[in-house]
């Protein structure tokens, strides 16, 4: 599919369909939409007046063969409150229509963007929705395959942007939706094709086309370097763990003291069973998505390594398979991590700890300025907050307030979770240094003061975002399945 930018008059475009958004509230009086209901007759006035269009978001209305256009349908789209109608807002927007001008068999469909942000970034979120809402995950269905594809998406806007401008947009956009996708895909994959073996190929493989450094540290290596936390929780499974670094190779020339450089540090889980503290058949299945972090990371650093952000940054991936069987660690087991500290293994089923303790030290050892990780880590999180902000916990404020300032952007919400001294007596071990969970209560805050351990005293951001790596609620803008959450967050946090 191509997107393309125009700055036609709406009665010239010729396309399948033509989306116009209609913001609550609005009468066929108000100024922008006299001249569309002008050129279409007074349907839109008809349509407005009857009420049975409702202005709610992504509310549609469709209009067959509407006079005096070109386009073969007008779709009306409810934009909801034109006050909270945010940049995150007009992505959905996007993909709502892009998807609705596809189920309707459409090929050419166009969107006027009535919002008053800055046209570059509308431009370049309304060709991230668009790619988004074209995503599926029926890569493994042999039949009943939904094949429609959309040709052309137009981009139509007052001509407040340059067209070299909206065209540098549409490719950030595209690099960034297109990311997404593959990592969403990543996601969706089964853990018995997405191993932890498959995770490292796909990285190369992503790597070599987008210009992204990829080395993969093998079980051998790991063991020689001692990251003994990491190692313990793939003991169980057959296959072998992978340690996945991701450079910028642009960037690492520019390394110098003093100058930010960040470590994005993702959970590569790719099916986590619970090992011997085994889970409850009911859901299991979703753990094949516990790799979502990891999946977000290998993400955001495919769009760096084709926009190339000021300062260095490396991805860090631990990946592995958390299953039960004679050689898994057991509850009780003493490890020592790759830090020297040593841990207490109460519950295998808190394995991403364990694989991000190793992970932040690792990363300490690359001399990293600032650490940020992201993970499908606690149950707990999505019993505190639901499906709806992932946990964000850390030491860097300032990093936290940057990433919760660009919410109406990313549309991905954070909220903050304390991590007060006082959590840290509830993972005091008798035997070790340490233990890798605390009681029952406050559980998305003692996996995070397990991972400040390992964090010392590098600036350090924690994101939390158990349940919000699936999507099965159903929006008119997506199908269900992987979201890719946080890696707009990632993006953001090295471009802004
Ligand atoms: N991967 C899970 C957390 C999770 C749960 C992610 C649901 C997505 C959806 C994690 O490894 C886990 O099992 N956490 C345990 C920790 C407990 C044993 C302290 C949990 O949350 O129950
Ligand atoms: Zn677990
Ligand atoms: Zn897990």
């Amino acid at each position: 599919m191509r997107i393309e930018f125009q700055t036609r008059k709406f009665p010239e475009v010729a396309c399948d369909m033509l989306a116009y958004p209609v913001f609550a509230g609005e009468k066929a009086d108000s100024t922008t939409l006299v001249s569309l209901d002008k050129a279409t007759r007074g349907i839109v006035a008809a349509v407005l007046g009857s009420g049975e269009f409702k202005t709610d978001l992504h509310h549609l209305c469709v209009i067959h063969h509407p006079a005096s256009l070109k386009a073969g349908r007008l779709l009306l789209i409810g934009a909801g409150k034109k006050e909270e109608f945010t940049l995150a807002i007009l992505r959905q927007i996007a993909g709502t229509v892009a998807r609705a001008g596809r189920n309707a068999g459409g090929k050419s469909v166009a969107l006027f963007d009535r919002g008053d942000h800055d046209p570059r970034e509308a431009v370049r979120v309304i060709a991230e929705g668009v790619l988004y809402s074209q995503y599926d995950s029926t890569v493994h269905k042999t039949r009943d395959k939904d094949e429609r594809a959309l040709d052309k998406f137009v981009i139509l806007s007052k001509g407040r942007v340059a067209r070299a401008d909206a065209d540098a947009a549409i490719d950030r956009g595209t690099i960034i939706g297109e990311a997404t996708n593959f990592a969403r895909s990543l996601v969706d994959e089964p853990a018995n094709i997405l191993t932890p073996a498959q995770f490292a190929e796909r990285a190369l493989a992503a790597g070599a086309r987008v210009g992204l450094d990829v080395q993969v540290l093998e079980r051998e290596e790991l063991e020689k370097l001692g990251m003994n936390t990491m190692l313990a929780v793939s003991r169980g499974s057959a296959e072998p763990p992978k340690f996945i670094i991701l450079r910028i190779p642009a960037l690492e020339r520019k390394a110098r003291d003093g100058v930010p450089f960040h470590a994005l540090i993702g959970k590569g889980v790719t099916f986590d069973s619970g090992g011997i503290s085994i889970k409850p058949a009911e859901k299991m299945e979703r753990m094949k998505g516990d790799m979502a972090g990891g999946a977000a990371v290998l993400g955001a650093m495919m769009v760096l390594a084709q926009l190339r952000p000021r300062h260095r940054v490396v991805g860090l991936i631990p990946v592995v398979e958390n299953l039960p069987s004679g050689g898994a660690t057991r509850p009780g087991d003493v490890v020592r991590s790759f830090s020297g500290k040593t841990v207490e293994i109460i519950n295998t089923d808190a394995e991403g700890r364990l694989i991000l303790a190793d992970a932040l030290t690792y990363a300490r050892t690359l001399g990293v300025t600032h650490l940020v990780d992201i993970a499908t880590l606690t149950g707990a999180c999505m019993v505190a907050l639901g499906m709806v902000n992932a946990g964000v916990m850390g030491t860097d404020q300032k990093t936290i307030d940057r990433m919760r300032k660009n919410i109406p952007v990313s549309g991905e919400k954070l909220w903050q979770l304390p991590l007060d001294d006082e959590y840290r007596r509830l993972i005091r071990s008798e035997v070790a240094d340490i233990k890798n969970v605390g009681s029952r209560y406050g559980g998305a805050i003692t996996a995070a003061k397990f991972l400040q351990e390992f964090a010392e005293n590098t600036p350090w951001v924690h994101l939390d975002i158990a349940g919000m790596e699936y999507d099965d609620d159903g929006h008119p803008y997506c199908s269900k399945g992987a979201t890719a959450f946080g890696l707009r967050t990632l993006v953001q946090l090295m471009l802004g």
